[in-house]
């Protein structure tokens, strides 16, 4: 990238790259301020901080931006256009591979929602979310306190606080994206699943940064998975993946699921 702007400045185009990338980070800004996806995923090519300012996400990995979007979390307007509809594929994907499911487990659960439309559907289950932002699971827990069906905790997907062998179903909607080490990650899941317990996993599919990260330094902290690539990660981690698909929800998004072998 610097290289490029290197070439570009020296036959005279420098005024226009930063002007581009000044309007890009502003449209981003005002675009994290609408949707209220604040400078995580949609915007986190261009700002941090919604605003002009590029950012040097490679060491943050998010979880401070997380903190900042939790309070108002449930009131973005993508819950409604994208996390919702999201979270209901992967509950119908559920129902269609199996029966009512007694312990479940949502890691990167961020507030909770998908938890709540899980004790919608299931009454009885006990349901466990984990998360590695420390303002989301406050909420969570603020959200759910009382209710003894419902326990949130802070934790990173690659070293889950559970027990192995404790849930009938894993999902993970939106988050893998931001782990750190996916592949550790999906040994945890597999940890934690009861034998042909089934991990239900969507993700952001986003091939343009997939294929801009080598050159983007500031989309170190995301990484898009291709089809095959989270196929093989689940495979090596033992699963078999039973079911693919992929829709658009605001952005695309490709659901699998997986059976522990
Ligand atoms: C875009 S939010 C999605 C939240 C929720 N799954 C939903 O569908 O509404 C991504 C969440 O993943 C969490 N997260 C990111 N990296 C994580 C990691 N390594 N381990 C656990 N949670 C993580 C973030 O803190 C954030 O709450």
């Amino acid at each position: 990238m610097n290289q490029a702007r290197t070439v570009l400045a020296a036959n005279g185009f420098s005024f226009t790259v930063s002007r581009c990338r000044t309007s890009a980070a502003v449209a981003a800004g005002l675009l994290s301020k609408v949707l209220g996806y604040n400078s995580v995923c949609l915007t986190c090519l261009t700002t941090d901080t919604p605003g002009v300012s590029m950012p040097t996400m490679t060491s943050e990995r998010g979880e401070g931006s997380f903190d900042r979007w939790a309070p108002s979390y449930d009131r973005s307007i993508l819950q409604r256009f994208m996390f919702e509809p999201v979270h209901e594929a992967v509950l119908r994907a559920f129902s269609a591979a199996s029966s009512a499911p007694h312990d479940v487990l949502d890691v990167g659960c961020g507030t909770g929602r998908l938890l709540e439309a899980a004790a919608r559907r299931w009454g009885e289950a006990r349901l466990t979310g984990i998360d590695a932002s420390e303002a989301m699971v406050a909420e969570a827990q603020r959200k759910h306190e009382g209710d003894a069906r419902f326990a949130f905790r802070r934790g990173d997907a690659s070293a889950l606080p559970v027990e192995a062998g404790s849930f009938d179903v894993v999902f993970s909607t939106m988050s893998l994206h931001h782990w750190g080490d996916q592949a550790a990650g999906m040994r945890e899941v597999a940890r934690v699943l009861r034998p042909e317990g089934l991990f239900i996993l969507a993700d952001a599919d986003v091939p343009l940064l997939r294929r801009l990260r080598p050159f983007l330094k500031w989309t170190d902290h995301v990484n898009f998975r291709e089809p095959e690539g989270m196929q093989r990660l689940l495979e090596e981690a033992g699963f078999s993946v039973v079911m693919w698909r992929r829709f658009w929800r605001v952005m695309r998004v490709q659901l699998f699921v997986s059976r522990k072998t």
